[in-house]
């Protein structure tokens, strides 16, 4: 290979890798620009109550009926399912971190992939802030 032959082929190189770069870049202004479901939305009685039904079918399995993280599921798990009712873990998660978990999994938030999906409420922004207020409101003393 001839010297220029080298320099031409080291200047694709540097063609393609400033492309995947722009494309990466793109990709990641997109997917960060994309709203989170339930941010700055005010649930309604039927949003409530369907968050309600949700968190017993699916939710409660691992993060048990009062958010302690002590769900029957919760007992096999490497990673064990956040503890709602303390204060502590409270103040270390954003609203916003919340409900990206809730729609998107525990992985889009850098936790536990163990942490599932919920694709289906994606479409449902009122849902997922009444999740979230739920999360929220086991914090709060039980009377
Ligand atoms: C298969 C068990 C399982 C189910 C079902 C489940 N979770 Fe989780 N969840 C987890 C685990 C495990 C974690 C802890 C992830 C970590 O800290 O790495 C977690 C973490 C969370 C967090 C905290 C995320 C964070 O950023 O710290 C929220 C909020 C949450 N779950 C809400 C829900 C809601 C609401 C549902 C029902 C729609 C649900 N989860 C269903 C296992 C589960």
């Amino acid at each position: 290979m001839s010297s220029e032959e080298l320099l031409r082929s080291f200047s694709w190189i540097c063609r393609i890798a400033a492309a995947l770069f722009l494309a990466w870049l793109l990709l990641s202004r997109v997917a960060s620009a994309e709203p989170t479901p339930g941010t700055g939305v005010v649930p309604t009685a039927a949003d409530r109550a369907e968050a309600r039904e949700v968190y017993e079918s699916t939710c409660v399995t691992c993060h048990g009926a009062n958010g302690a993280g002590d769900g029957l599921g919760a007992a096999g798990l490497p990673t064990k399912p956040a503890n709602f009712t303390d204060a502590a873990w409270q103040k270390t998660v954003s609203d916003d971190e919340i409900a990206r978990a809730i729609v998107g999994g525990g992985a889009v938030v850098r936790r536990s992939p163990l942490m599932p999906a919920n694709p289906a409420l994606a479409s449902k922004p009122g849902v997922v802030a009444a999740l979230r207020e739920m999360v929220r409101g086991f914090a709060k003393p039980q009377s």
